[in-house]
């Protein structure tokens, strides 16, 4: 049996990433692959238990090293538990945010540098990386306004950081966007959600057989 393919989108507050999950996945099983679509922090129990432990409460509850060590530590259980079997059995796996959230998010003032927290994914989930992943982009103000229409005041615990630490999260996806081509592909957000989900399953040129 060939492996499946493993699909990450990624985007900052407010970007439509969860939409385009679903509808990615749809347009896959309706031409007959077998999905799985899952999300981080969370997609086991026990991930979806340090999901909760890192996004409510107060913004100093955790500091940035053990943040960065509970994210990777739900992501350890996902690739364990979910990802990796799934992708054994040959199925497609979509995934609303992966590693490149912990990159863009816990290295923002230098938090932690990207080899640390590439280091944290090689112990936690042996270096497990999409084949493909897609970051949705739109303007600032755009994605700002959908994300306080979403949650009407009550952001999570990450979420609800200013807007300078939102603005260096996205200029970190472009970024990785532009140094890995081959895998990241930026999309622009601002198209109807049709559109977006044409152009992203047009992107998997390549992946599937
Ligand atoms: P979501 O609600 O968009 O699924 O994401 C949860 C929040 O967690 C969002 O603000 C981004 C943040 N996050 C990180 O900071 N690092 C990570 O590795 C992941 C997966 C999410």
């Amino acid at each position: 049996m060939t492996q499946g393919r493993f699909i990450s989108l990624e985007g900052g507050e407010g970007t439509g990433k969860s939409t385009q999950a679903r509808a990615v996945a749809a347009a896959l099983e309706k031409i007959g692959y077998k999905v799985l679509l899952t999300r981080e922090p969370g997609g086991t129990s026990g991930a979806e238990t340090i999901r909760e432990l890192l996004l409510t409460g107060a913004e100093e509850k955790w500091d940035i090293r053990t943040e960065a060590l509970l994210f990777a530590a739900a992501r350890a259980e996902h690739c364990a538990k979910l990802i990796r079997p799934a992708l054994a059995r040959g199925e497609w796996v979509i995934c609303d945010r992966f590693i490149d959230s912990s990159r863009a998010y816990q290295s923002v003032d230098g938090q932690l540098s990207d080899s640390e927290i590439m280091d944290l994914h090689r112990i936690g989930s042996e270096n497990l990386m999409p084949d493909r992943t897609f970051i949705l982009d739109l303007p600032e103000a755009v994605a700002s306004r959908r994300a306080d229409a979403r949650d009407r005041g009550d952001s999570d615990r990450i979420g609800g950081r200013d807007s300078e630490y939102h603005r260096a999260v996205m200029t970190n996806f472009r970024r990785f966007a532009a140094d890995d081509p081959e895998r990241i592909r930026l999309v622009d957000a601002s198209q109807s959600v049709k559109a977006i989900t044409g152009n992203l399953v047009q992107n998997l040129d390549g992946l599937m057989s």
